[in-house]
């Protein structure tokens, strides 16, 4: 089944962003779009930490940003209704996981469908789940990497948009081959949002195919 998705490359798009933590991964998408690389703005930075660094930086960049709080919710899906609404306030196109360490539950993705992406420190659909890097090291596997893809309701799980492949060392840690692969996160995550909002992308089932202009 061919999924178009429905963008027009004319328009200017418009991001929210979710973190939990440091927030580059959201940096590196910001910074491209500063450079005039994507055609769209990130019209909020959402997180569930209200601590998280990410969202001090995106208020020092002047962007909206939105903290809620998950302890004030019976449940996932409670929480997952309450932020669909704030998505769709802002007319949001796309959404993109920048280090948001809460799964979202089937109403989110079901609502935001191959309208969410994700970034994730492994050569999917190995090392799915957390830790990954030293999970890698630790089966001794010869390359891991960064997988960009569309979120579906199986965590990690959703057709892959963007790749890139780093070598393992034998003398890495978690930490030089987290490092590396970042290095490589932050090229990929900004090329994935630029395809997406020039219309580029199509879903054939598993596949994610990059139409040519
Ligand atoms: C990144 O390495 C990202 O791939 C990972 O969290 C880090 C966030 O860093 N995401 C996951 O593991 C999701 N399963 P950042 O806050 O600096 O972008």
């Amino acid at each position: 089944m061919v999924e178009e998705i429905f963008i027009s490359p004319k328009k200017r798009g418009r991001i929210a962003v979710f973190l939990s933590g440091r927030g580059s991964n959201f940096k590196a998408i910001h910074d491209a779009i500063l450079g005039g690389k994507i055609n769209a703005d990130i019209a909020l930075v959402f997180s569930n930490v209200e601590g998280a660094p990410g969202l001090r930086i995106a208020q020092e960049r002047s962007l909206e940003t939105f903290y809620l709080n998950p302890k004030l919710y019976p449940n996932r899906e409670d929480y997952d209704r309450e932020v669909i609404k704030e998505v769709r306030k802002r007319n949001v196109d796309l959404v993109c996981l920048a280090g948001y360490m809460k799964i979202l539950t089937f109403h989110f993705c079901r609502e935001f469908k191959h309208r969410v992406m994700n970034i994730h420190p492994a050569l999917l659909p190995s090392f799915p789940g957390l830790h990954v890097q030293k999970k890698a090291i630790d089966w001794g596997v010869r390359y891991s990497g960064a997988t960009v893809h569309f979120v579906s309701e199986d965590v990690d799980m959703g057709p892959i948009i963007l790749q890139a492949v780093v070598p393992v060392l034998q003398d890495d840690t978690e930490e030089t081959l987290s490092d590396r692969i970042l290095k490589e996160e932050h090229k990929i995550y900004p090329e994935a949002v630029r395809l997406f909002f020039e219309g580029r992308l199509e879903v054939r089932g598993r596949r994610v195919f990059i139409k040519e202009i």
